[in-house]
């Protein structure tokens, strides 16, 4: 039988830590969202699926949920970090939204910046965005969530919805592969 955490090298962040850091989060939000009207959840399929879900449960204020999924172009000659959107909001435009972008890393920065650009651009009220992890380290365009759970060096991370090559996405920790699985 195949067994995912035979590849795993250590645990980052165990489910307990993840835990802890979600409710930090959501109670984050909470404070700062209290008093408005129409907050919509939206998470950047497939990395933020687990996120999403769990945060989604942790907030105690009325949040509507949205998904899109998105694709940098792998070429690296193409410079400012363009984004292809492969699942759209399907919303007859925007006004009253106060979106929060739901994401599982932010890495180079790239996939945020253009989201939370293209979503004000369609006129949602306010954007701000949440990860989970964040590599500040990584950064190719200047770009700052609003809500973090946990920074991290340079390392590469599965689990909990982050996948290397498709995998290891439902393993329930944030763990490092061995080297020798890359
Ligand atoms: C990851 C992650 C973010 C993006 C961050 O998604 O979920 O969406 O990369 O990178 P950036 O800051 O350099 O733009 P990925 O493209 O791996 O797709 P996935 O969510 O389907 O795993």
């Amino acid at each position: 039988m195949i067994d995912w955490t035979e590849d795993i090298e250590s645990i980052l962040i165990s489910e307990s830590e993840i835990k802890e850091i979600v409710k930090l989060v959501a109670k984050k939000i909470e404070d700062d969202y209290r008093n408005e009207e129409k907050i919509v959840l939206v998470g950047v399929l497939k990395g933020s699926a687990v996120f999403m879900t769990d945060l989604m449960r942790q907030l105690h204020i009325p949040v509507e949920i949205d998904f899109m999924r998105v694709s940098s172009y792998g070429d690296s000659s193409v410079s400012s970090g363009n984004v292809n959107i492969i699942l759209d909001l399907n919303r007859r435009g925007l006004g009253s939204e106060n979106i929060i972008i739901v994401e599982d890393m932010v890495d180079s920065g790239r996939t945020l910046k253009y989201l939370v650009s293209y979503l004000k651009n369609k006129g949602a009220k306010s954007v701000r965005t949440a990860t989970l992890l964040d590599k500040p380290g990584r950064r190719e365009v200047e770009f700052t969530p609003e809500y973090v759970g946990k920074q991290i060096e340079n390392k590469f991370v599965i689990g909990y919805g982050l996948d290397y090559a498709e995998k290891y996405r439902t393993l329930p920790y944030i763990g490092i592969i061995k080297p020798e699985k890359i």
